[in-house]
């Protein structure tokens, strides 16, 4: 299949591989590693740039009504794990703008790929207008997709939610318009009027005109073992019954995100997939948050449920968003479209991600994403074993006690102090965020601290400086 265009057949291939464009490319990634060389360890804000920072923040409130969860405002700078804040701050990044930022802050190679890419005519690429890179880009995750599934085409976009969206319609089409759709408790899908009624959180759909008719399931709890995988599948099979052939979809996160990294064994989705597909209902496996993370590139492969699978969205570490169909799927025209489908940078270092993240040593059972996770459960455990007092046994959903403290898979890392004390937790990010970790929340009650830390850059050796920092913010909280 041919490749890139190569410098002596078109004008804008020549203009990118030209001597001074390589020359100038090559002196600013030598000046960025120089800068980067002085930014290794969390530091504090300095006096003067705390005012700077604050009045960032006035401005973001102001414009946007409302202030952020954290006082972030970055200066644009970092290296790997480390990020740099307005006000001079330095912080371990461990959450990265909920996963997007799998290869950390200001990662040389990426620089050098967004340079390249802004080489080029466009800014946004999209359905009508497009380079070679937006189709190397769906090529590789289809590719991918397709080595282990029916999956055989991609459509992208310009988010996660416009990726279910899309997502969506397909199911729909392919149903006849079915109306129903089964979604998990607990799940999460993004922020449009559709998708904040399928998600799971009261908050996110308050005063939305609700028009959309959702069935969830339990999601798989390790307490009941068989028992939660025959719950899910006698409610399944009511909702069949009251409804048949109502449903255009099943849809999962095999790992559930926001819902508080929930996971669930091959048996517990092979059971509910069998059901669904002997029922009509196609299955869509949203991966937006899990893709990249888990010890495989799609989850379904880890949990070999590739054969199952009708249509799959991904987004977040690949910068452009994606859904993924069968040929079976593969929808009318008219239905998927849009001005925009990602900008022309994203689409390079979505490829450039992607690219390292097959090349990169990242998946199996001892590949880097399960190292990683293995390092920060060593630490976590030690620190739970070591502070007992912060660790008091979490209430489970059927009103008994868990003493899982440490959960979760790969680049998904989660830890569950206070109970699950909404309110603790809520004071602990803020303090974590003083001290220098920037972390996160997951779950519903329980509430749990997420991590989704730049596995691309992040060592496992580097969780002794996090752990230190915890310690310290912890015993500010209680
Ligand atoms: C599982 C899942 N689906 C969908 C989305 C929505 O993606 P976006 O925020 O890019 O629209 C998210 C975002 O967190 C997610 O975690």
């Amino acid at each position: 299949m041919p490749t890139m265009l190569n410098a002596n057949q078109t004008l804008g291939a020549a203009f990118r591989a030209s001597p001074a464009v390589e020359a100038a490319i090559h002196s600013i990634l030598a000046e960025l590693q120089v800068r980067q060389s002085k930014l290794t360890a969390v530091r504090s804000a300095s006096g003067d740039l705390r005012e700077t920072l604050q009045s960032w923040l006035a401005r973001a409130a102001d414009v946007r009504g409302r202030g952020g969860l954290y006082p972030y405002v970055g200066s644009g700078f970092g290296n790997g794990a480390l990020v740099e804040l307005a006000d001079g701050s330095v912080k371990w990044d461990l959450i990265n703008g909920i996963g997007v930022h799998m290869f950390g802050h200001s990662d040389p190679m990426l620089v050098e790929t967004m340079l390249r890419a802004s080489l080029t005519d466009l800014v946004m690429q999209g359905n009508l207008q497009y380079n070679e890179e937006s189709i190397e880009f769906a090529e590789f995750l289809r590719d991918e997709a397709a080595a282990h599934s029916r999956l055989a085409h991609c459509f992208v976009t310009n988010s996660g939610c416009m990726a279910n969206e899309a997502a969506l319609k397909v199911c729909q089409q392919k149903t006849s318009g079915a109306p129903r759709i089964i979604a998990f408790a607990d799940c999460f899908m993004g922020r449009s009027t559709t998708m904040s009624q399928i998600g799971d959180t009261a908050a996110y759909r308050q005063g939305v005109a609700l028009n959309v008719q959702v069935d969830y399931l339990p999601f798989y709890d390790e307490d009941l073992g068989e028992r939660s995988i025959d719950r899910a599948v006698w409610q399944l099979e009511q909702y069949i019954h009251r409804y048949p052939s109502q449903h255009c979809a099943l849809v999962a996160e095999l790992i559930q995100g926001e819902g508080g990294f929930n996971t669930a064994p091959r048996e517990f989705f092979v059971a509910l997939f069998e059901r669904a597909k002997a029922a009509g209902i196609p299955i869509w496996d949203d991966e937006i948050q899990t893709f990249g993370r888990t010890q495989s590139m799609f989850c379904f492969e880890q949990l070999d449920l590739g054969s199952y699978i009708d249509v799959v969205t991904v987004g977040k570490i690949t910068q452009a968003c994606a859904c993924l169909y069968t040929a079976e799927f593969n929808p009318k025209a008219g239905l998927l479209s849009g001005t925009f489908s990602a900008s022309s940078s994203a689409f390079a270092t979505g490829l450039a991600i992607l690219r390292r993240l097959k090349s990169g040593g990242f998946y199996g059972a001892t590949g880097l994403n399960a190292q990683l996770f293995e390092a920060f459960r060593q630490h976590a455990d030690s620190f739970v074993k070591s502070h007992p007092q912060w660790f008091p046994a979490l209430p489970t959903a059927m009103g008994g006690e868990s003493r899982r403290f440490v959960a979760g898979t790969g680049g998904m890392m989660r830890l569950s102090p206070f109970g699950g004390s909404k309110e603790k937790i809520g004071r602990l990010l803020n303090h974590l965020f003083e001290d220098g970790v920037i972390a996160f929340s997951c779950g519903h009650g329980p509430y749990h601290l997420r991590f989704l830390p730049p596995i691309g850059v992040m060592q496992p050796a580097q969780f002794k400086s996090v752990f230190e920092i915890m310690e310290r913010s912890f015993a500010r909280t209680v």
